[in-house]
Order: structure tokens, then C-alpha cells, then sequence
């Protein structure tokens, strides 16, 4: 039986259990399925980003697999890349729960997991182990909330990791790690990052050196936008991944509208639109854009790299559309790039 269908039939059962055991068994369930090969494409979907092939331009966003436990899984499910972390040095419990709360109503989810995951020496023995499988893995990496040199936590992540991973993703924009976000200050970001590439070098031949992308919140100024934007190019980052989820409160429906972490889903797709929109002017496109928030459908990955998305991730609509997603947006943007007369994904960025 396909992976969608049998998520529609266990989803009202899923739905009745609090979101985090619902995820833990989601995981199990794709450990399970193991990791089938992932599907072909269509070469019109393939696209080139920061040196890096990707099969279509619909990934995994970080969060959902934060062990690496399931990248080729979810590869099978037709994901163009998976994003596996945030991983920091330790290990480290996250927030108590309950920390993690669907709110169906808003097709929206809020999280303060808080960093919860088993540490690089468990993510290096894992990920170790399918180095040579193909397919894009990103490494998202986080740093611990007890320490006390978080740069040095960034390095020590970016030597461990960058030479399991096709791209590094570095995770500057966690609501719920507190003082965090602050190294997206334009002083503490150019330190972070030449800490970062320095390891990374270190750690890897100069061929095999995969790109560093930076991850931000959405929750920014205009002149952060504007550092930001010339700290990447400066940098030569790989991409720029627009965005986490955000801390401010649109209207929401549903009863946990009031709980305190990062919201995802639908009520954040306009502000991660716009943020993308901003970075995408500030950016002038020298640096490729990764979009991210509120993304469920074709039409959303669409708007998104006509917005100046080279590449487009999803989580949250996952939980409500089922695993079945990559593929159908695939499917979809296939339509949409016929209809409006492209031949590749990489034409169409920024156009709107
Ligand atoms: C996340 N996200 C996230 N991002 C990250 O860089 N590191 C992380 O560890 C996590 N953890 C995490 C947990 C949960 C439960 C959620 C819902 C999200 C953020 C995620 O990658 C993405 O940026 C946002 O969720 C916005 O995309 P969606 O969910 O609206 O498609």
C-alpha cells in the first residue's frame, strides 16, 4: 500500500495523540518502511544550487528527523534533499513537554522542543553509516543551550559534520534556545561564520567541501535583512534558508494559540513570503534562496520560487497532508512551470 494511504487511514488515530508521540511514531513508522529508492523525476524539476544537484526542488525542512535517523526514507517519499538536525555536540533533553502542539484549525503547528536530540557522536555513527548512499543530505547544526562558548559549538559541529553532509545548515534562528537568535547581530554572524568555513576547511579536502546555507527568522528588521544579506555574499555562503518559524501570533483559532514557541504552518506562509521577498532584494539574487513557512501545495512552492526560492522545504503541512507530499507538489509544479512557459526550475526563479 502506498505511504499516503495508509496515512490517511492511521491519521484520525495519529490525530487523537498528543503531537510528539504522534511524530515519535511517524518516525518509527518511516525506520520501519525503511529507506526505499528514491523515485525519478522529471529533468525538468532537477536543478543546480551551491554546486549541489538536486534531483527537485522540494526538501525536508529541519526539525522533523533531528537524529538523522530517516534521510533516505524520506528521500524515498520523493524529497529533493532532507535536512537532518538541529544536531548539537551534546546531547540534550529540549524543554519539558508538552513542548510540541497541532492547531488543526490554523493548519499551524508551535514548537519549544527546545534542541531535544542524542548529540554528534550518535548523529556520526549514524550518519557515518549511509555515507555512500546517494542523495542530498543537508546537516543542520544547532549548539547547546548550557554552553558557554556557542561559537566554538558551531565549529565543533561544522569539523564533525561537514564531511557527512552535501550542505551544512547553520541554525541561528531557534526561537527556543534563549539568546540564540542574537548571532544573527551582524558582528557576532561574520565571527560565527568564519569559525564555521575555518572548520569546515579544516575537516575537508578542498574538492569536497560542501557549502555552508544559513538559516534565519523570519522575525527581522529590514537592516538585519540588509547585514545579513552582505555578510552572505561576502561570505559566499551557499543559499540562505528563509525561514524558521516566527514568534509573532497572527490571528490563530485553535485552544493552543496561546502557547509560547515558534509557529509553523500555514499562519507563518505570508511572513516567510515577504521575508523571502526582502532577501531576495537585499540579496539582488548573488546569494540562491531556500523558502520555507507555510509551504503545503504546488501553488505555495510556485510563489515562492517566482518569489527567488531556488529550492522550497515543508514540515508542518506534512503532518496534515500526509507523506505523500513531496511528491504531489512535485507533481504539481511540473503543471505549473508548463502553464506558465518554463522549461527548468532555475528559469523561473525570481520572476515574479
Ligand atoms: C522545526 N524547525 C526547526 N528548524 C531548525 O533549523 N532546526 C530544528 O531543530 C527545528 N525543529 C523544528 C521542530 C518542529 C516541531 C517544527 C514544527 C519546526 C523549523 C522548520 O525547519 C521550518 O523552518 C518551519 O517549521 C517552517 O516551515 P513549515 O513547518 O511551515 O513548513
Amino acid at each position: 500500500m502506498r505511504a499516503d494511504v495508509i496515512y490517511s487511514l492511521l491519521k484520525p488515530a495519529l490525530f487523537r495523540l498528543d503531537a510528539e508521540s504522534a511524530h515519535g511514531l511517524a518516525l518509527a513508522g518511516l525506520k520501519l518502511a525503511g529507506s526505499t529508492r528514491a523515485p525519478a523525476f522529471p529533468a525538468s524539476l532537477s536543478t543546480q544550487v551551491g554546486g549541489i544537484a538536486f534531483p527537485n526542488p522540494v526538501g525536508m525542512a529541519a526539525g522533523f528527523d533531528k537524529d538523522g535517523e530517516v534521510p533516505d526514507a524520506l528521500l524515498g517519499l520523493g524529497f529533493g534533499f532532507a535536512e537532518v538536525g538541529s544536531i548539537t555536540p551534546l546531547p540534550q533533553s529540549g524543554n519539558p513537554k508538552p513542548r510540541l502542539f497541532r492547531l488543526v484549525e490554523d493548519r499551524a503547528v508551535i514548537n519549544r522542543m527546545g534542541f531535544n536530540n542524542h548529540g554528534a557522536e550518535a548523529a556520526l555513527a549514524r550518519l557515518s553509516a549511509r555515507q555512500d548512499r546517494p542523495g542530498v543530505l543537508g546537516i543542520n547544526i544547532g549548539a547547546n543551550k548550557d554552553s558557554t562558548d556557542r561559537v566554538a559549538d558551531y565549529a565543533t559541529m561544522a569539523r564533525l559534520m561537514a564531511p557527512l553532509a552535501t550542505y551544512l545548515a547553520v541554525n541561528i534562528s531557534s526561537p527556543n534556545t534563549p539568546g540564540l537568535r542574537a548571532l544573527q547581530d551582524e558582528s557576532a554572524l561574520t565571527g560565527l561564520l568564519d569559525a564555521v568555513i575555518e572548520a569546515r576547511d579544516a575537516a575537508c579536502g578542498d574538492d569536497r567541501r560542501p557549502p555552508v546555507f544559513l538559516k534565519v527568522a523570519p522575525d527581522l528588521e529590514p537592516a538585519d535583512v540588509d547585514a545579513i544579506a552582505r555578510i552572505a555574499i561576502d561570505r559566499r555562503l551557499g543559499a540562505l534558508i528563509v525561514s524558521n518559524t516566527t514568534i509573532s501570533r497572527p490571528a490563530l483559532a485553535s485552544q493552543h494559540a496561546g502557547e509560547s514557541g515558534g509557529l509553523s504552518g500555514a499562519p507563518l506562509k505570508d511572513l516567510a513570503l515577504q521575508r523571502l521577498r526582502d532577501f531576495r532584494k537585499a540579496t539582488g539574487g548573488a546569494i540562491p534562496l531556500v523558502g520555507v513557512g507555510g509551504i503545503a501545495k504546488a501553488e505555495d512552492a510556485w510563489a515562492r520560487i517566482r518569489a527567488g526560492a531556488s529550492l522550497v522545504q515543508v514540515y508542518s503541512a506534512m503532518v496534515y497532508e500526509g507523506p505523500g507530499i513531496a511528491k504531489a507538489i512535485c507533481k504539481g509544479l511540473e503543471s505549473l512551470m508548463k502553464r506558465d512557459g518554463f522549461t527548468s526550475i532555475a528559469e523561473a526563479v525570481g520572476t515574479e
